[in-house]
C-alpha cells in the first residue's frame, strides 16, 4: 500500500489567484502598453489585449463567482493608473467608482482583496513626461496612490505598490521586449532608483491615510544555479545574476541602500518599508559563463536538464527553486505572501503537477518555520501575456474566442485544495499520479 497523508496549511491561510488590470480588463487605451501594441513587431503574432477578459465590461462578476465557488478566500488584482488619472490634472471618479464596485463585489464574495497599484503599465502622459527616468516620477506616483487609496480604503487594506520592479527594468531598459524598448544601463539604474523611491513614498503615504494598512511590493525571484558547479566562473556568473536580478530591489527596501551592477546609492526613506514580503516564483535556470555573450553580461541560461518545459518553452517545472526562494526570503524577517506562481499550459497536462509539486515545497518550508501566509496562483482565467500576447495560457480557466470560459482539470484540483486548506494523497493520485512516489515516498 502506498503511504497516505494530508498536508494541512496553517489556519487562516490565504488562497487566491492573481490578475492585473491591463491583462484582464480590456479597453485600456491610455497607457504605454496600448501604444506598444500599435507598433509592428512588438507583440507576438501582432496580438492585441483588446477586450481581454472584459472585466471592465462587467465579466469580473462571473470570474470572481468562479473564484469564490472554488473556495478561494482572497484575490489579487491591480488598478489602472491611466484610468484613474487620465491626464495629470484630471481624476476619473467613474473609474474609481467602478473599482469600488469590484472591491465591494469581492467583499460580498468573501474574497480578501490584495490591491496592486502598479503592474507594468504607465499612463501615456506620464511616459511623455519622461516616465520613471525622471526625478519627478516618485512624486507623481505618490499623488496617484494617495488619491486611489483614499477612494478605495473602505474596501481594501492590503496593498502592493509595484509589481516585479526587476522585470519592469530588465524588460523595458535592458532589452527584454517591454516598452520603451531601451537597452541602456544608466537608464536602467535611474528607473530602478526611482521605483525604490516611489515604493517608499507610497508606503509612507498609505500608512498616513490608513494606519492599519499592510503594504508591500513583490519581486520576481528566479533561482539561478551554476551549470558546472565545479567551474568557478559559472558560480560567479550565477551569483552575479542572482544578486542583481533578485536582491537589488528587496535589499534596498530592507537596508535603504540600492546596489545594482557597479552602482550603489543610498535611499534612506526606503529602509524598513515592507509589512509583508511579496514573492513571485515561476522557474529556475542554470547559468554558464560565456565570454562571447557580451550583451547578456557574459552569461547564458538554460533550464535544468530533465525539467519538464511549458508548451512555448517559456518556463520549466523547477519546484526546488521555490524552496530556495523561500529560504532566501526568510532573511527579511517578514510574513511572506506568494503573490504569483503558475505555468502556461493550454492543455493542462503539466499544471496539476506543477501546482502540487510547488505547494509541497511551500508546505515543507512552512513546517520549517518559514512564515508563508498565502498563495496566489497566476492566474484565474487566461489573459493577455504582454509581449507574448495570447500565445501563452496561464489560466485555471481557459478563455475561448467568444469570451467563453473553459473549465480545465486544474480548476477542480485547486478548488479541492482551497476548500480543504490542504492537499492529500488522494488528490495527488487523481490529478498528478506521476509524482505520487516523489511526494509520498515509502
Ligand atoms: C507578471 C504577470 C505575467 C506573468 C506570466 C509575471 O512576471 O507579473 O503579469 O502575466 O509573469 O508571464
Amino acid at each position: 500500500m502506498p503511504p497516505e497523508a494530508t498536508f494541512i496549511f496553517p489556519h487562516g491561510f490565504m488562497w487566491g489567484t492573481a490578475t492585473s488590470a491591463y491583462q484582464v480588463e480590456g479597453s485600456n487605451t491610455n497607457n504605454n502598453w496600448y501604444a506598444w501594441e500599435q507598433e509592428s513587431g512588438r507583440i507576438i503574432n501582432g496580438d492585441r489585449a483588446g477586450l481581454a477578459c472584459n472585466w471592465w465590461g462587467g465579466r469580473w462578476k462571473e470570474d470572481l463567482d468562479r473564484a469564490a465557488e472554488m473556495g478561494q478566500n482572497a484575490h489579487r488584482l491591480s488598478i489602472e493608473w491611466s484610468r484613474i488619472q487620465p491626464h495629470p490634472d484630471r481624476w476619473d471618479e467613474d473609474a474609481l467608482e467602478n473599482y469600488r464596485r469590484i472591491l465591494r463585489g469581492m467583499y460580498d464574495r468573501k474574497l480578501t482583496p490584495l490591491v496592486t497599484l502598479h503592474h507594468f503599465t504607465d499612463p501615456l502622459w506620464f511616459v511623455e513626461m519622461g516616465g520613471w527616468e525622471k526625478d519627478e516620477s516618485p512624486g507623481l506616483f505618490e499623488r496617484y496612490v494617495r488619491k486611489a487609496v483614499d477612494a478605495l480604503k473602505e474596501y481594501a487594506g492590503l496593498w502592493l505598490t509595484i509589481n516585479e520592479p526587476n522585470v519592469y527594468v530588465y524588460g523595458g531598459y535592458l532589452g527584454g521586449g517591454f516598452p520603451p524598448g531601451k537597452n541602456d544601463l544608466a537608464s536602467a539604474f535611474r528607473v530602478l532608483t526611482n521605483l525604490v523611491r516611489a515604493h517608499a513614498a507610497a508606503y509612507h503615504a498609505i500608512h498616513k491615510i490608513q494606519k492599519e494598512a499592510r503594504v508591500g511590493a513583490c519581486i520576481h525571484y528566479r533561482a539561478f544555479w551554476p551549470k558546472r558547479s565545479w567551474f568557478p566562473p559559472d558560480l560567479i556568473a550565477a551569483n552575479l545574476v542572482s544578486s542583481n536580478f533578485n536582491n537589488a530591489f528587496p535589499d534596498a527596501l530592507h537596508t535603504g541602500r540600492l546596489r545594482f551592477l557597479t552602482k550603489s546609492i543610498q535611499v534612506k526613506e526606503a529602509a524598513g518599508t515592507q509589512d509583508y514580503f511579496g514573492l513571485n516564483y515561476y522557474t529556475g535556470e542554470m547559468v554558464s559563463f560565456s565570454p562571447s555573450a557580451r550583451t547578456d553580461f557574459f552569461h547564458r541560461r538554460s533550464f535544468p536538464e530533465g525539467a519538464l518545459v511549458s508548451p512555448t518553452a517559456f518556463l520549466a517545472n523547477v519546484p526546488q527553486g521555490i524552496g530556495e526562494a523561500l529560504q532566501w526570503a526568510k532573511r527579511f524577517n517578514l510574513p511572506i505572501l506568494i503573490t504569483e506562481n503558475g505555468i502556461e499550459d493550454d492543455i493542462d497536462i503539466l499544471r496539476p503537477r506543477y501546482i502540487l509539486e510547488h505547494l509541497h515545497k511551500i508546505w515543507r518550508n512552512i513546517n520549517h518555520d518559514v512564515p508563508v501566509k498565502g498563495y496566489f496562483y497566476w492566474t484565474l482565467v487566461d489573459n493577455f501575456e504582454w509581449e507574448r500576447g495570447w500565445s501563452q495560457r496561464f489560466g485555471l480557466w481557459g478563455l475561448g474566442d467568444g469570451q467563453e470560459r473553459i473549465r480545465r482539470p486544474s480548476v477542480d484540483l485547486y478548488a479541492e485544495i482551497c476548500t480543504k486548506n490542504a492537499f492529500n494523497s488522494d488528490m495527488v493520485k487523481k490529478y498528478a499520479p506521476q509524482v505520487y512516489e516523489q511526494i509520498f515516498p515509502e
